[in-house]
């Protein structure tokens, strides 16, 4: 039997075929978006004990009262955001399972999904999985004019049309590095607002962000709360991407809505895990310091080993991703992907070919370029830079 269209249309991501090659070339691995190293040993103890303490049933649907709880008192204490933990937060299997029961939620068939290209690849997937229909805003690299990576106004406005239902913005962004800034923002939720249209923005690196760039709730923007709707999860903030443990915040009809879909795709998310990202969300200021200020040492090494290397490393606002331009490197005709298969098999490193954060009529604006993760250790990314240094 041949399986249904929703699904014939995906074929296996970049990223499975990267992690193949890297492994077959026993290349380093700057490909995956994942640390190479643990999280706090007291949130790992903490999921430990709740397993022991018999933690190991269902949870309620929507989350834990104690997560939920937990999820409103960050929003609070980070971005003064007033968040009901009992009607306006519901927890779900990462990030990805929030996006995919948001845009279940909120498109009908033929509806319309206004996404910023390049955009993380699970939007486009969970948009044709509702056979919604998307519209792409370009997000142009920095030049001469622009000193961070730019959308045009004019394009925004024309991506809207009466049948606008959502608007999938990420910041900071993967995988440019951008981060939104207020105005932008309010822009945008204004557009959405107009429209009738729910805004969705997706912050799993909202602690990501470096000295420079500040980490923008579009929820806590004037005249924006009523329509929007944050995702974020434990992955990134807490180096626990295994753990799958991701929420939604907003209003409360919205969220009952994303609770209708999230009950029936995975009814609820792992107990112990819960527990354990509780006790993460109120850990002190001290580890947000020192996460972020690790992060920064990593995309300034990378940074610098990328240029000794003759690629140009674009500005990289927030995220554990740089995006560098390849010219130093490319060879004729050569593009994204066919650079980056080059780079594993003859270097040895591993990087991620980023027309795959494009639609197809866009992906030549990739060719380029290459994206780069340094959630890695010192020795990893000190391997990555002699091999970038001798080319092999
Ligand atoms: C922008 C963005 N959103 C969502 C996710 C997925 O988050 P989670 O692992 O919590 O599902 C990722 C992971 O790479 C991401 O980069």
């Amino acid at each position: 039997m041949a399986p249904g269209k929703r699904v014939r249309q995906f074929t296996p991501s970049v990223f499975a075929e990267f992690s193949r090659l890297a492994q077959a070339h026993g290349a380093v691995n700057l490909g995956q978006g994942f640390p190479d190293f643990e999280g706090p040993l007291q949130i790992r103890a903490a999921a430990a004990h709740a397993l022991e303490a018999g933690q190991n049933q269902y949870a309620m649907s929507a989350g834990t009262p104690v997560l939920r709880e937990a999820v409103a008192a960050h929003a609070q204490r980070f971005y003064g955001q007033r968040v009901d933990p009992a009607r306006e937060v519901v927890v779900t299997c990462g990030a990805t399972e929030a996006i995919f029961d948001a845009v279940q939620a909120f498109v009908e068939p033929g509806d319309e999904v206004v996404l910023f290209e390049p955009f993380y690849d699970s939007y486009l997937a969970s948009v044709a999985m509702a056979r919604g229909v998307p519209r792409f805003v370009q997000l142009h690299a920095p030049d001469d004019l622009h000193p961070r990576w730019w959308f045009d106004d004019a394009a925004l406005t024309a991506a809207f049309s009466d049948r606008t239902a959502l608007v999938i913005v990420n910041t900071p962004h993967n995988p440019t590095g951008k981060v939104f800034t207020a105005d932008e923002l309010a822009r945008i939720g204004a557009l959405a607002k107009q429209r009738g249209a729910v805004l969705l923005t997706d912050e799993v690196y909202e602690h990501l962000v470096f000295p420079g760039a500040s980490h923008v709730r579009a929820a806590t923007l004037p005249g924006l709360g009523d329509h929007t709707v944050t995702i974020s999860s434990g992955g990134k903030s807490f180096s626990f991407t295994g753990w799958k443990v991701g929420w939604a915040i907003g209003p409360a009809e919205l969220i009952g809505a994303i609770q209708n879909a999230h009950q029936w795709v995975s009814f609820c998310t792992p107990a112990p895990f819960q527990a354990a990202i509780a006790q993460a969300l109120a850990l002190p200021d001290e580890y947000f310091r020192g996460f972020v200020a690790d992060y920064q040492a990593k995309r300034d090494f990378l940074a610098q080993a990328l240029s000794e290397a003759g690629l140009t490393p674009l500005p990289c606002e927030g995220t554990y991703f740089l995006m560098a331009k390849t010219d130093g490197l490319r060879q004729a005709g050569e593009d994204d992907v066919a650079f980056c298969r080059r780079l594993v098999a003859d270097v040895k490193v591993a990087a991620i070919p980023p027309s795959s954060f494009y639609g197809q009529a866009h992906a030549s604006a990739a060719h380029g370029l290459a994206r780069f993760a340094f959630c890695k250790t010192q020795p990893v990314l000190d391997e990555a830079r002699r091999r970038l240094a001798r080319r092999g």
